[in-house]
């Protein structure tokens, strides 16, 4: 089931701050729509909102100025609009960097080709997407075994990018070769994607799983009840510490001190090698609200009570067992064999800078950029 849909140059996209009660597909007519989807996670998931994001560009083009100067304007600020929307995964930024490229190479062409160069670009984004996600599940199905007992955390599935997933796509992998597995499914406060939208995606996928709160997860490790742990990313920095859900933390240093494997699934668009470290990944701040009311509702608690809601956290890269990448499962020292593979992705691929999505803008003219 795709999460998004582009067809006819229109955008859907399958409402997830709805799961699992309704299932709703609605239209994005435009970039504050796009916008507001991807702010509120009705569209969510790394991978996603960088595909996502671009489709938004292509519906905003759409009514762009013929005249090139300002045609430059608006896309600029269109990019920038978006970009800084959910500051902590790198995909945003990354797929709407293709997409600034694109204009750049083709800046001297007519309008209308730069227009078709975006849709196209797009499309390749949305494509490459797909088969990211069947190539770290057939990496990541290796690490499991019959019968496995996998805790995640959040949503890593087919809700948050556009093919089968990140973790739980190895799950599924696995599941299917081996028919037999369970799978642990943290809640995960204060949104509940794990609650809402994991367990949802496993039971339509009829694979055994038991959803718990996440202060459960020490208890079922120091029963013995947990084989591996694996969980997407939102971020990898070049020495392999990753930013993930907050509580993907918490879940690691419990699984080093239990000596359960801890595996980080991601595709080479979540790498950001132009950071050192982990401590150099923004982390997104969300509203305080989210923490005192349930499902943005009951309030939980009282009405005024200093809330702290950071929505990601980093795990080190000395907690984390191995990181499954399109390229092939990564072993530690991660910053050497990181290096090794990522840049390389894919070999005589369209996009050679695909890799360095960074913090730095790419190279525009002149007249590309805007204050
Ligand atoms: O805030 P969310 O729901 O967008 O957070 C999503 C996660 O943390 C996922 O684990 C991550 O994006 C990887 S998804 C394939």
């Amino acid at each position: 089931m795709p999460a998004i849909k582009f067809k006819n140059n229109r955008l859907f996209y399958f409402d997830q701050s709805k799961l699992p009660s309704k299932e709703v597909w609605r239209e994005c007519k435009n970039l504050k729509e796009g916008f507001s989807a991807i702010k509120y996670l009705k569209v969510r998931g790394a991978p996603l909102i960088g595909v996502f994001s671009v489709y938004c560009i292509c519906i905003a083009v759409k009514s762009f100025s013929s005249q090139k100067e300002e045609f430059f304007k608006q896309f600029k600020k269109a990019v920038e609009y978006l970009r800084v929307c959910r500051p902590t995964a790198v995909n945003l930024s990354w797929a709407l960097e293709r997409l600034e490229r694109v204009v750049f190479k083709y800046s001297k062409r007519p309008i209308q080709e730069i227009k078709r160069a975006i849709f196209k670009e797009a499309a390749a984004i949305h494509r490459e997407d797909v088969i990211l996600c069947k190539k770290m599940a057939d990496a990541g199905a290796k690490l499991i075994k019959k019968g496995d007992r996998i805790l995640t955390h959040c949503n890593a599935g087919f809700l948050a990018t556009t093919g089968e997933g990140t973790a739980l796509a190895v799950i599924y992998k696995a599941y299917k070769i081996y028919g037999k597995l369970k799978v642990y499914v943290d809640e995960t406060r204060p949104l509940l994607q794990g609650a809402r939208l994991t367990a949802w995606e496993l039971m339509r996928k009829k694979i055994p799983c038991t959803l718990i709160c996440d202060n459960m997860a020490a208890y079922l490790m120091q029963h013995g009840e947990v084989d591996k742990v694996f969980v997407g990313a939102d971020r990898i920095a070049a020495c392999g510490d990753a930013a993930n859900k907050i509580g993907t933390y918490n879940l690691a240093v419990i699984a080093a001190y239990h000596k359960v494997p801890f595996y980080v699934v991601a595709p080479f668009s979540s790498f950001d090698l132009s950071l050192k470290t982990g401590k150099l990944i923004p982390i997104e701040q969300r509203s305080s609200e989210e923490v005192r009311k349930i499902l943005g509702k009951i309030y939980a608690s009282p009405k005024n009570v200093p809330v702290f809601n950071p929505a990601f956290d980093v795990t080190p890269s000395h907690l984390i067992s191995a990181i499954v990448s399109d390229r092939g499962v990564i072993f530690p020292p991660f910053r050497k064999n990181i290096k090794k593979v990522i840049p390389l992705y894919p070999k005589g691929h369209r996009y050679p800078l695909g890799h360095r999505r960074a913090q730095v803008s790419c190279p525009l003219p002149g007249r590309l950029r805007t204050k």
